[in-house]
């Protein structure tokens, strides 16, 4: 049978972006926006060192980001400024590492297998759950991911971290920056994108260090070689031009003019705006999942679920459970064909499941579009199945 005689006329999402990164861009976004790009004008030009600023500055004021922090445009998008983090500021004390996602355990290969960091204590925890934080000690550095974009577990809290603290806390904000507040008082490093929360093209990381985590640069040394590009200090010695915009290699002024226009409308909303989008996406997800009948989250617990990168996966107890694999990529091929959502399939690495980005460049009409058409996908490849 030919698939558009069954297919449905439910009305289509106005966009079929709900993939997880890159994400979708910020309503109204056209290639207008990147009209003024500085094309073929060097990134160490005075208007070019400007544009870069200008990203530190509204990266500052959207986030709430306090003066005393010092804000950083890396290579490597979101790896990149989380390595630079990692090869910078590990090796003096002992070290935490929290890790429940895909990403948030490729960070203990980085310091157990290639910093090889001795005293390293690792808390891993299966998909959709959450390792046991009581276990940290603030006298250690401590690894972790706000929100586990592959396994859909978000911290609900840092009130595991006390203020007052030995060890620095490097935090792997990807998929949290822009879509959910962030408690800079606990955060002495923190690394992100401009893919992710801003829908921002990708390709350049973020990184934000606390008086500490600057102190750290400037009274410790690591044992290993530091890669120019994972360059903070040199012999001690801050690069502070580096948080003045002035990056350690070539960004793309392409890139750089996206964001720009990406950080202007979140400027717009404000932290508490950005906010209110996301969990006004997830709320629309959480009234159809709260009550499915054969999917549920990937999440173990509610109060842990990630409003932001939502994983859902077939009941353990539905018909056909055992060939969800297959069930969800046909599903995910078949809303991608009919241009109705794109990259909804979690990442190879997560069990099988399907992954709906809620940040806030995302409409949530679209999201309340896009309901019937999953359900309707679902059934469809039990009933073939
Ligand atoms: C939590 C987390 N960390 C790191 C990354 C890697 O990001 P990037 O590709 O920007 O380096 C991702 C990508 O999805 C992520 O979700």
């Amino acid at each position: 049978m030919h698939l558009s005689s069954l297919t449905p006329t439910f009305q289509k999402p106005q966009s079929p972006l709900f993939g997880s990164g890159p994400t979708k861009k910020f309503p109204g976004w056209t290639f207008d926006h990147l009209r003024d790009t500085l094309v073929s004008r060097s990134h160490r030009s005075v208007i070019g060192i400007d544009r870069l600023h200008q990203i530190i500055q509204l990266t500052r004021e959207i986030l709430e980001i306090p003066d005393s922090h010092q804000i950083a445009i890396l290579a490597g998008s979101a790896t990149g400024a989380m390595e630079t983090a990692l090869w910078s500021l590990l090796g003096s004390r002992d070290t935490d590492i929290f890790a429940w996602d895909v990403f948030g355990k490729l960070w203990i290969v980085d310091a157990v297998q290639q910093l090889k960091i001795s005293s390293t204590r690792v808390f891993e925890a299966e998909f959709g759950e959450l390792p046991d934080f009581t276990q940290y000690h603030p006298n250690n550095d401590v690894i972790f991911t706000w929100n586990g974009t592959t396994a859909g577990v978000c911290v609900p809290n840092l009130d595991w971290i006390p203020e007052h603290r030995q060890g620095l806390t490097i935090c792997d904000a990807t998929s949290s920056a822009f879509a959910l507040p962030l408690d800079w008082a606990k955060l002495d490093a923190t690394a992100f994108s401009w893919q992710k929360g801003l829908g921002g093209e990708a390709g350049h990381g973020m990184l934000v260090l606390s008086p500490r985590a600057l102190d750290q640069l400037q009274s410790y040394t690591p044992s290993w070689p530091i890669p120019r590009l994972f360059r903070l200090a040199n012999n001690q010695q801050v690069l502070t031009g580096l948080f003045a915009g002035k990056t350690i290699n070539t960004p793309s002024m392409l890139c750089v003019e996206d964001c720009i226009a990406a950080l202007k409308w979140a400027k717009n909303l404000g932290q508490k705006g950005l906010t209110k989008r996301t969990f006004a996406n997830f709320s629309v997800l959480e009234k159809w999942l709260d009550h499915h009948s054969y999917l549920t989250y990937l999440s173990c617990d509610k109060a842990n679920t990630s409003p932001t990168s939502v994983c859902f996966k077939i009941k353990d107890d539905a018909a056909l459970k055992n060939q969800e694999t297959i069930i969800i990529q046909q599903v995910c091929q078949q809303l991608a064909d009919l241009n109705i959502a794109c990259d909804i399939k979690n990442h190879m690495f997560a069990p099988p499941s399907f992954r709906i980005w809620c940040g806030p460049t995302v409409e949530s009409s679209d999201l309340e579009l896009l309901i019937p058409w999953i359900d309707w996908a679902v059934d469809s490849a039990f009933s073939n199945s």
